[in-house]
């Protein structure tokens, strides 16, 4: 561990903007919070190696930890997993299934392994709702990310409390060596003691590959916010005598919200998009909704162009929906010149993105009962022994 990477740091707020998993708030600098952090911008070389992806190639996501570990692996063929969870605190968002296409491709390029913990234990502890609303979220989510389409035989999905078996030992393993000043040096103040003892889980879901299938190096793509959790695990797993190496980062930007910029949020009041939305739908949301670039008159605009860089269409396009370079490229320039509306743009991300949708939407039709759909995801018995006896707390019965 270098010293910039330790964990009693104190956790990145200050005057100017605040990011922890459960408040970010101010406006973010992205650079800034790397050295807070103590991670690393990702280098050209990097994101050339990586298997190409808008979301790297564009650098939303824009930083890590141990990437060049990661890489190594899957360029020579040797085990390597990534792990990418959800917090079933409401339907999914258009934001939220972006990291688990990158990690379909991953998987389809280099042959990845993926685990998609839900930490629906977390969700109630930090939600003001009940077990059965976080619930009826986890099995609508579950189907969205059986929806994405990875390949079960290297892909694990694991439900906090409908896999406790495995995850609350480990956990209670690792909380070990996690200390209340620890936590709240890294989060903040928790209301709770139950999101205290949280982290000990999380840290439990980037370590799992490597209990049950052996020391690997992990990548974990998340939204900058959830860096701290990275940080906790690997701290922890270099105090704890694993065999087991400290889990990677890969950090992402916020995707802006419809309205403008900051982070898309599931449980407040602004207009987003929902996987489950019709493609009307879809189309009249960002109508109505989306922040643009454009100016205040028609003339205004065919004179003086927009801004592609706050169009919220056109950061919709660039992040996932318009894949090639040049198209991209000429649909900015476009913008700029006056010579494409914010109209127009919109229409053009309301195609891409329905066309999205309508794929992803017919494979999650196509689904059948959800525990039948589930099951060639879930842990193995064996597989669940060789974790507990790798974290050393085999099963007592
Ligand atoms: N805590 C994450 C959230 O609130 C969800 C999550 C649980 C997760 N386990 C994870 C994300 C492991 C990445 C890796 O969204």
């Amino acid at each position: 561990m270098t010293d910039t990477e330790s964990t009693t740091e104190s956790h990145a707020t200050d005057a100017d903007f605040t990011v922890t998993p459960y408040a970010v708030a101010g406006e973010v600098d992205y650079e800034k919070l790397l050295e807070r952090f103590g991670a690393d911008p990702l280098t050209d070389e990097q994101v050339a190696r990586f298997p190409d992806h808008p979301l790297v190639r564009r650098r939303t996501f824009y930083a890590g930890r141990d990437v060049d570990r990661y890489l190594e692996a899957a360029e020579s063929g040797d085990p390597h997993a990534v792990v990418t969870g959800r917090g079933p605190s409401g339907p999914m968002h258009l934001g939220h299934v972006l990291p688990l296409y990158l990690a379909r491709r991953l998987q389809r390029e280099t042959g990845a392994t993926v685990y998609v913990p839900l930490s629906d234990d977390e969700k109630f502890l930090a939600k003001d709702q009940s077990f059965e609303a976080i619930g009826e979220h986890a099995r609508e989510n579950l189907r969205d990310v059986l929806a994405v389409g990875f390949d079960p035989e290297r892909t694990r999905i694991v439900v906090d409390t409908a896999d406790a078996d495995v995850v609350y030992p480990i956990a209670v393993r690792l909380a070990n060596h996690l200390t209340p000043a620890t936590v709240e040096a890294v989060y903040g103040e928790t209301d709770t003691v139950g999101l205290q003892f949280y982290p000990a889980v999380q840290a439990t879901h980037l370590l799992l590959p490597q209990l049950v299938a052996g020391r690997q190096p992990t990548l974990v793509p998340i939204a900058v916010d959830q860096d701290p959790h990275v940080r906790v695990c690997r701290d922890v797993a270099a105090k704890e005598a694993l065999p087991v190496e400290k889990p990677g980062a890969l950090l992402g930007r916020f995707l802006p919200s419809l309205e403008g910029p900051g982070k898309m949020s599931s449980s407040g009041d602004a207009p987003s998009i929902e996987l489950t939305d019709d493609p009307e739908t879809v189309a009249e949301t960002i109508r109505r909704h989306a922040y643009t670039g454009g100016r205040a008159s028609l003339e205004e605009h065919r004179e003086r162009g927009g801004d592609p860089t706050v169009d919220v269409p056109f950061q919709y396009l660039r992040f996932f929906f318009e894949p090639d370079d040049d198209d991209l490229e000429r649909i900015a320039a476009d913008y700029r010149e006056g010579d494409l509306l914010s109209g127009e743009l919109k229409e053009l991300a309301i195609e891409r993105i329905t066309d999205f949708l309508a794929d992803h939407q017919r494979r999650r039709a196509d689904l059948g009962d959800l525990a039948v759909e589930l099951e060639p995801y879930r842990l193995t018995d064996d597989e669940r022994r060789r974790a507990l006896e790798t974290a050393g707390v085999p099963r007592v019965p």
